[in-house]
């Protein structure tokens, strides 16, 4: 990666041109002890994961599939977090390489004029109290054009290059990514989650709109009002009732 200006973050990169899913070759490493900051990028992706055990489209040398391994002295229960502090260096990286404005939708869905381009799966390798690592799992719809997309979500899914009409350097986009991945995922150790909130907030596109949440037991409609000092998204149902919402698939319902 020739532009690449991080400390850490990208400096131990396994490359492959076909693999069945950065995410697991990860979780792999992570648990041979692989360092923090070792990234697992593929060309292509026979068996990409998405979040809630579906499947993640990964047409070969058209997106940026890849994986990073941190391991970030923090508390378990604050892993999470980590999830919207990618969003926000991801719709950063975004931003400055194309031009186009991003949006997140929560937790962690990089919308471009309402169409998904980003995908984000974090996950964790821990014991009660300690952190060994956290694998985040990076989908970036770069270079496709529409008939790369499976019919069915022509109308949800769409790619950088379809939204700007040109190509886009995909190392110049990874090496952005990876920068602002270290420099946000550093801020947060340090500082919490505060500044990332405020960073999260500024480019999201969920706030303030009527949203459907849906959940493994239960689907919930109503207003979402904003995310709390840990990231929990809060939802104001039809009753009043105000809900907080950890983890959900959120429709944008629009108003
Ligand atoms: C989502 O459902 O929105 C998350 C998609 C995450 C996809 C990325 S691509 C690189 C990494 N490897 C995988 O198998 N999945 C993640």
């Amino acid at each position: 990666l020739p532009k690449l200006n991080t400390k850490q973050l990208g400096r131990n990169i396994d490359y492959y041109t076909s693999c069945t899913s950065t995410q697991i070759i990860a979780a792999d490493k992570a648990r041979q002890g692989a360092s923090h900051g070792t990234v697992i990028i593929s060309e292509e992706q026979t068996a990409g994961k998405g979040r809630l055990e579906r499947s993640w489209d990964s047409t070969a040398n058209k997106g940026i599939w890849m994986s990073v391994i941190i391991r970030p002295n923090i508390s378990p229960e604050f892993a999470a977090q980590f999830t919207l502090v990618s969003a926000v260096a991801i719709n950063q990286a975004i931003q400055e390489v194309t031009n186009l404005t991003p949006q997140i939708k929560w937790p962690n869905d990089i919308l471009i004029n309402g169409k998904k381009v980003t995908g984000i799966l974090t996950e964790l390798q821990a014991d009660m109290d300690i952190v060994h690592s956290i694998i985040i799992g990076i989908g970036v719809n770069v270079n496709q054009e529409l008939s790369a997309f499976d019919e069915s979500i022509q109308n949800i899914a769409t790619s950088l290059k379809m939204e700007n009409g040109e190509e886009v350097d995909r190392s110049l986009l990874v090496a952005k990514i990876l920068y602002y991945l270290e420099k946000y995922g550093d801020l947060y150790v340090e500082k919490g989650f505060e500044p990332i909130k405020i960073l999260w907030e500024s480019h999201n596109c969920t706030i303030g709109k009527r949203i459907r949440a849906t959940m493994l037991r239960e689907t919930l409609e109503g207003v979402a009002l904003g995310i709390t000092k840990d990231g929990v998204l809060e939802l104001r149902l039809d009753s009043g009732e105000i809900r907080g919402i950890y983890s959900a698939d959120i429709h944008l319902l629009g108003r």
